[in-house]
């Protein structure tokens, strides 16, 4: 396997300049949502430079054929009837991350729908309550068919003015790529994977290419939406010299702050906006992935005459509040105990798969080595818990293994109350949280939204191999 991410700064220089670097544009492959019709997205088989922009073409599957899939965008509160085309040799589904949607629309294979077969198709409605970043991606063998190159963006736009110029979209990816520059398909399902961090991969990835060049104008207000699409590597961007403002995580919004260390760390399946400034003079400004060993993921260069305005921009960057239930009820709340276990050198001795309790090695032959509070989960087990409509639950969730995990629930935003009895510094609502080994971390949500949903880790190998249960909203 070639290291992980080898583009040297050397090689790195003699690409700068090259007029055909310019091709990411802001947005790529934007859709917006038809007023006629349902929208028609095809799942298929594709290529993508994934290893250098004009190199070796390695084969994907993406939506339309690419990676990433078309950005889709959507007015806040606005319905938008999708049809999904599976044209793959595998059954698949959409699952709309993020969107606190009708469950019919969830998108999970085995829970809210049937897996849609090769050649046959399914008609979602997509109503989005909540202004901001999102995205789509396959609830049905995820590990590998999101190793594959399936997601895309959905955008929900607020009504209103915008207190920024311009947007940039920002979808990075994590590629485990073979000596041919190809999808190294040998791996999927490697049990070493499952049990420790995931599948990492050895190739970042922009919005599909190896390495991305933004212009933007001196003294630009931009917005930055990113998304971490990979499967299990949780990423760390450092903008030095630009002085980024968080304004949503999850799609959202937060009370603006300026990055740690101008430093963002997100996890699978997690996004972030932020508001950058321009600095009023031309400059080249790296970006640069420091989980590991720092290289630069690409670079926003400050060119040209700076930005005049007909009128100025509002002051204030905050966004406006989504529609969410944030009227949290303590006193007859539902405590919720997820204890999350398993995987190497952790202290998992034996857990119950399909109601039948099992020792750690015969698990790990049936390619199970997390579980839940001792089980092993999967869509057929008892919910976690059935709740009536409007009551809130409250789940400490602890990490009682030796890695990290993202940890998703489908259909609601929850609030973190504390990190190891510490209340966070401001109010934070995901979808998706990242609990380190060995922490405590408590939410809390509303749960507001009938039907079915999941409540998994987003790390999908860990997912696959049993860190995964459904709740019940009546
Ligand atoms: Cu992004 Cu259950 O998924
Ligand atoms: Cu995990």
């Amino acid at each position: 396997m070639p290291n992980r991410r080898v583009y040297s700064p050397t090689r790195r220089d003699l690409l700068k300049g090259g007029a055909a670097l310019w091709t990411l544009s802001c947005l790529p492959n934007g859709v917006m949502a038809a007023d006629d019709g349902p929208l028609t997205i095809e799942a298929r088989e594709g290529t993508a430079e994934l290893w250098e922009e004009g190199g070796p073409k390695a084969d994907i599957w993406g939506y339309e054929g690419r990676v990433p899939g078309p950005v889709i965008w959507v007015r806040q509160g606005e319905t938008l009837p999708v049809r999904f085309v599976n044209r793959l040799k595998q059954p698949s589904t959409i699952h709309w991350h993020g969107i606190r949607l009708d469950n019919a629309y969830d998108g999970v294979a085995g829970l809210t729908q049937e897996a849609v077969e090769p050649g046959q198709s399914f008609d979602y409605r997509i109503k989005a309550p909540d202004a901001g970043t999102f995205w789509y991606h396959p609830h049905n063998r995820s590990w590998e068919q999101l190793a594959r190159g399936l997601y895309g963006v959905l955008i929900v736009e607020e009504a209103g003015a915008k207190a920024y110029d311009r947007e940039l979209l920002f979808v990075f990816d994590d590629w485990r790529l073979n000596e041919e520059r190809q999808i190294d398909e040998a791996s999927f399902g490697n049990l070493h994977d499952w049990s420790h961090a995931g599948r990492l991969g050895n190739v970042l990835t922009t919005n599909g290419l190896p390495y991305f060049k933004e212009r933007a104008r001196p003294g630009e207000r931009l917005r930055v939406r990113v998304v971490n699409t990979a499967n299990a590597r949780v990423l760390s961007f450092r903008f030095s010299r630009l002085k980024p403002q968080v304004i949503a995580l999850d799609g959202q919004p937060v009370a603006p702050y300026e990055l740690e260390a101008d430093t963002l760390v997100i996890a699978p399946s997690q996004r972030a906006d932020l508001i950058v400034d321009v600095p009023s003079n031309p400059g080249v400004f790296k970006v640069e992935e420091v989980s590991g060993a720092p290289f630069s993921a690409g670079e926003i260069v400050a060119e040209g005459a700076a930005i005049t305005r007909d009128k100025p921009l509002p002051g204030d960057i905050s966004l406006s509040p989504n529609p969410l239930n944030r009227s949290l009820s303590f006193d007859d709340a539902l405590a919720v105990d997820l204890l999350m276990q398993g995987g190497a050198m952790g202290g998992l001795r034996e857990a119950s798969l399909n109601g039948e309790t099992k020792d750690l090695r015969s698990l790990a032959q049936e390619g199970k080595v997390w579980a839940f509070n001792g089980i092993v989960g999967s869509h057929h087990d008892q919910a976690l818990f059935s709740v009536a409509r409007g009551r809130t639950i409250r789940m400490p969730i602890i990490n009682d293994t030796s890695f990290p995990h993202a940890m998703h629930i489908h259909g609601h935003h929850f609030k973190v109350l504390s990190r190891n009895g510490v209340k966070p510094a401001r109010e934070i609502w995901h979808d998706t949280v990242l609990t380190e080994p060995g922490e405590k971390v408590e939410v809390a949500f509303v749960a507001d939204n009938p039907g079915k949903w999941m409540i998994h880790c987003h790390m999908l190998e860990h997912q696959a191999a049993g860190m995964t249960a459904r709740f019940e909203v009546a």
